[in-house]
């Protein structure tokens, strides 16, 4: 695997690969891979000739009061990792590669509307901060093909959003969420969660399946729905931050008629903050 630290060798070696006639498939994270991360990769490497992972941790995503310094950092296990599913190259740029001029002067990409409300809203200025490194990213790397989890249903959408508004040239594939046997969605931040937190954190899923079933036993009052869930969810300990059953495009609150639907969940587990959701089509 060719580990790459520089936007010049970057762009020396995708122009190689292009040249040669062969795609690239791009699949972005922050590092800290778990399963979840290698599925995304297996996927590209369906798809594509070559595939490149990036690992930044975006400083420009995360909020004031975030977990910017205590997320995990774990290059070495990350490369051997990639080597073993077949990754072709790395890039790992510096904070600096990325924003030269400093966060406070850079130019920026924002995704309006979806980005204000669920994760946007809790977390003002998050979106804009995906937006504007996977659109850097998406520059340097020129990829054929990106791979995002649904899991961070959301940002996908600002993604696609953003790659149809700014007519990018590259396809972007959302791949289904990876679940540990106990139906917990995987993510670098259950790394911070005691066991039996862990454990509790399970019954997210739980409840989201619990509400697919009431939905589709044709229970239209959403509102009671949600209702539930949180209280159920509160009473094992969760802090909620939102649970609501939404448009899946516009992410509005869902009316019965809607055909894809998606329950979107935000809870606190102690300091950790947990994100799922599931989709419903009809
Ligand atoms: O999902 C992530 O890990 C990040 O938000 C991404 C897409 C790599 C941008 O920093």
């Amino acid at each position: 695997m060719i580990v790459v630290d520089s936007i010049a060798s970057l762009r020396a070696l995708i122009g190689d690969w292009k040249r040669s006639g062969q795609t690239v498939g791009f699949v972005p994270t922050m590092g800290n891979l778990h399963d979840g991360h290698l599925k995304l990769v297996k996927r590209a490497k369906s798809h594509n000739d070559k595939v490149i992972v990036s690992i930044f941790v975006n400083p420009m995503q995360f909020g004031a009061n975030e977990d910017l310094d205590a997320y995990p950092r774990t290059i070495e296990e990350d490369k051997a990792k990639l080597i073993a599913n077949g990754a072709d190259a790395v890039f790992l740029p510096s904070v600096s590669d990325m924003y030269p001029a400093g966060l406070d002067v850079q130019t920026y990409v924002e995704v309006p509307g979806i980005s204000d409300v669920l994760c946007g809203a809790s977390r003002p200025g998050h979106f804009r901060g995906v937006a504007t490194v996977v659109s850097k990213l998406f520059n340097m790397v020129q990829p054929d093909d990106a791979f995002f989890g649904e899991k961070d249903y959301q940002q996908l959408q600002v993604i696609r959003t953003m790659v149809r508004d700014l007519s990018m040239a590259v396809t972007v594939h959302g791949v289904p969420t990876e679940r540990e046997a106990s139906g917990l969605a995987m993510s670098s931040r259950n790394g911070y969660l005691s066991a039996q937190e862990k454990a509790a954190a399970s019954l997210i899923y739980k409840a989201m399946q619990q509400m697919q079933a009431d939905i589709e036993q044709g229970n239209t009052d959403f509102v009671a729905i949600e209702k539930n869930a949180i209280a159920e969810l509160e009473q094992h300990g969760f802090k909620n931050d939102y649970i609501r059953i939404v448009n899946a495009q516009t992410f509005m609150p869902a009316s019965p008629d809607d055909s894809h639907i998606v329950i979107v969940v935000a809870l606190f587990m102690g300091k950790t903050r947990l994100i799922d959701n599931l989709q419903i089509k009809r």
